[in-house]
């Protein structure tokens, strides 16, 4: 059935997420060049609430691209063709980023773990004494299975490391819990606005340090859009090698006013609140997490599906209500379905969720 396009849906699914808006109403400015003074100015803007909310002091660039394409540039430039990098996997997304970096050439080694497990930093150590590498490439947050990896754990592992390059994908935790890209040393962390962000998709970000630029120096096919140097040789100038989203960029500069006006640690408390009533939930209703205990994501509940639902028909019924979920992603569709609580979602529209979702089961049983 062909939906209406103009009907308000509200989006529990990881990405694209709901957008508020005040948020989709910001893009409607008119237009500046990229070249003038406005938008040096709106740029430069950007930049002092972005390292706040990365909470680095390195630069954070643009892209115009979804969070992939950072990836790409991540790989690309911190890795020289002599050398190898390390991926860590436990799902769909940490999984296609090891497969970028191959696309890319690179050699590339895998440390795997089942789905809905966390990569344990014992097994980073391992592979790290083992052998050396220019990079170690993880995912904090796998939003396939809803699992958030110990990065402040992985950090304390590569301390030990310090010439290799510590490439984190914060995509689907980015504004939704805290991300201490300068304590945890992070080399490149990496987001994208259709997350917690809670922007319509289409940028990304990356706080990239100084040790990446002097890596990528050394790298010899770097390409060009995603070339790290290139990219910063503009961001000196508060601005981007090609042209950028500019409306895109209007809506996260409002975003990011909003976001410090709520006060990051309480937008990542509001977070953890959603994701301990999203668990409580699932228990009460009779499902289990996918996810391992004691790695379950701030943003995303992934739910094994135990009660055996058709999560088709569940996400029909929703759609009269106005909302929709995620099915299990890739492997695990019917296995699985997804709840995002993340972005400006509050206390109350997850209320509306799950006393839907009630609804729904109690017709079915
Ligand atoms: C953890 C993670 N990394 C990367 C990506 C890819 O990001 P994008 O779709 O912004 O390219 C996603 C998308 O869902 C994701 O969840």
């Amino acid at each position: 059935m062909a939906s209406n396009p103009s009907e308000h849906v509200r989006l529990f699914i990881p990405g694209p997420v709901e957008v508020r808006p005040e948020i989709l109403h910001a893009q409607t400015r008119w237009m500046i060049g990229h070249r003038s003074k406005d938008f040096a100015d709106l740029y430069a803007r950007m930049q002092g609430k972005l390292k706040q909310t990365f909470y680095t002091e390195n630069p954070v660039y643009l892209y115009t691209s979804s969070g992939t394409g950072i990836w790409e540039s991540a790989s690309r430039c911190g890795v020289r063709d002599e050398a190898k990098i390390l991926h860590l996997t436990c799902g769909a997304f940490s999984e296609r980023w090891a497969e970028v970096s191959q696309l890319n050439g690179k050699q590339t080694d895998v440390i795997a773990v089942e789905w809905g497990k966390a990569v344990k930093p014992e097994q980073l150590a391992e592979a790290l004494q083992r052998e050396r590498y220019d990079a170690v490439a993880c995912v904090m947050n796998e939003t396939s299975t809803g699992v958030c990896n110990p990065i402040p754990e992985y950090a304390e592992v590569l301390r030990d490391y310090p010439d290799t390059l510590f490439l984190v994908d914060v995509v689907s935790a980015f504004a939704g819990t805290k991300i201490e890209t300068d304590a945890w040393g992070i080399d490149v962390c990496l987001t994208s606005t259709q997350k917690a962000f809670a922007l319509p998709p289409g940028m990304a970000f990356g706080a990239v340090s100084p040790a990446v630029l002097e890596r990528a120096r050394q790298v010899k096919n770097r390409g060009y859009y995603f070339d790290m140097l290139e990219i910063d040789k503009h961001h000196q100038k508060n601005n981007t090698p090609a042209t950028p989203p500019i409306s895109l960029m209007y809506a996260a500069d409002q975003q990011l006013d909003d976001m410090l006006a709520e006060g990051l640690d309480a937008r990542f408390a509001r977070h953890q609140q959603l994701a301990e009533r999203t668990r409580a939930w699932v228990q009460a209703a009779g499902f289990e997490m996918y996810s391992e205990e004691g790695y379950h994501s701030p943003t995303v509940s992934t739910v094994a599906n135990t009660r055996n639902i058709d999560i088709a028909a569940l996400n029909s019924f929703l759609r009269t209500r106005g909302m929709t979920i995620s099915n299990g992603y890739g492997k695990l569709k019917g296995q699985s379905f997804r709840i995002a609580h993340m972005g400006d979602c509050q206390m109350e529209h997850l209320d509306a969720l799950f006393a839907a979702m009630d609804e729904f089961l109690q017709k079915e049983a």
